[in-house]
């Protein structure tokens, strides 16, 4: 799609990841409907982009029905104004590093809500306001396709969200509407506390700075390419762990205890 004066409606968009694709959207011609919790963050994300008259901001927790219904009836409104939204990006995520054990129901389900069942409903959402050409991009993650310890929740909303992008791409084939699905690997982002950051690099695992994700976001929505995963090796060990799980499974083992050593000291032992 050609992003000139589409209009783009961005879950996130005060996030490490969601501020940097909010300005390479900018840069590419695109208008901005920009959505998070937190107002006085999204005011100061409009203020820094370079024509803030041309975007808006919509403060909604997307986690509670309310959110989800407000990002609606905004949305049904613009439409009817003739504003339709081209492109959604479902990019509001979250999680918390710790052993299954440790997690309390309520944490479980917020984070299965906000990175799965969140975008899912979004985009059932956008079936009735965005345009037709038009595009869905879900945000997932490398552990959407490689089991790790201590994210156990975080790899099964991601994985789901991996399969449902790929179900509704092809349930839609010939309405106009794709839904497309983008993997980073770990990135610079307050997502990742210092624990998480030092184990990652105690282990050799690579972070990108989050204006090499929103370079990505840019060029998967021109392209329109149904799924791709950021970086190498992630990439290859995505499809290693379909086809040979037992090979990354041993190549954890021998991290275990690194990894381990981390989530312990999350919990504070
Ligand atoms: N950073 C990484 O290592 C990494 C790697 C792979 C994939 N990803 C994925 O990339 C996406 C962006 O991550 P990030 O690193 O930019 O995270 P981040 O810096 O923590 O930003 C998260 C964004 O989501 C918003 N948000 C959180 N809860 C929300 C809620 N209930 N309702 C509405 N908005 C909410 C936050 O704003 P408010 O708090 O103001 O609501 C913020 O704008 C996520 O889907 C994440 O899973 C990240």
């Amino acid at each position: 799609m050609e992003l000139q004066d589409k209009r783009v409606l961005l879950t996130g968009a005060s996030g490490g990841i969601g501020k940097e694709v909010a300005k390479a959207l900018e840069a590419k011609g695109a208008k901005l409907l920009l959505v998070a919790r937190n107002s006085n963050k999204l005011e100061a994300l409009k203020d820094s982009l370079e024509f803030p008259h041309q975007h808006e901001i919509l403060v909604a927790d997307l986690s509670t029905d309310g959110g989800l219904e407000k990002v609606k009836q905004t949305c049904l409104n613009l439409s009817q104004k003739g504003q339709r939204i081209d492109v959604l990006i479902n990019n509001a995520g979250s999680n918390q590093f710790s052993f299954l054990a440790q997690r309390t129901t309520a944490s479980i389900e917020l984070e299965i809500r906000l990175n799965l069942l969140v975008p899912m409903l979004l985009s059932q959402s956008a079936l009735s306001w965005i345009s037709r050409p038009g595009i869905i991009l879900n945000v997932g993650s490398t552990f959407g396709s490689i089991g790790f310890p201590g994210y156990t929740t975080y790899c099964a909303a991601k994985s789901g969200l991996q399969r449902f992008s790929e179900a509704l791409d092809r349930e839609l084939d010939g309405s106009g509407i794709r839904t497309l699905y983008l993997a980073p690997r770990a990135t610079d982002t307050s997502l990742n506390d210092h624990l998480v950051n030092q184990m990652n690099q105690k282990l050799g695992n690579k972070s990108d700075s989050p204006t090499i994700v929103a370079e990505h976001v840019i060029d998967i929505l021109e392209k329109e390419q149904a799924a791709r995963w950021i970086g190498w090796p992630e990439k290859i060990f995505a499809r290693i762990n379909q086809i040979l799980p037992t090979v990354v499974s041993n190549s954890i083992r021998k991290q275990q205890d690194t990894i381990h050593h981390f989530i312990n000291q999350v919990h504070g032992k």
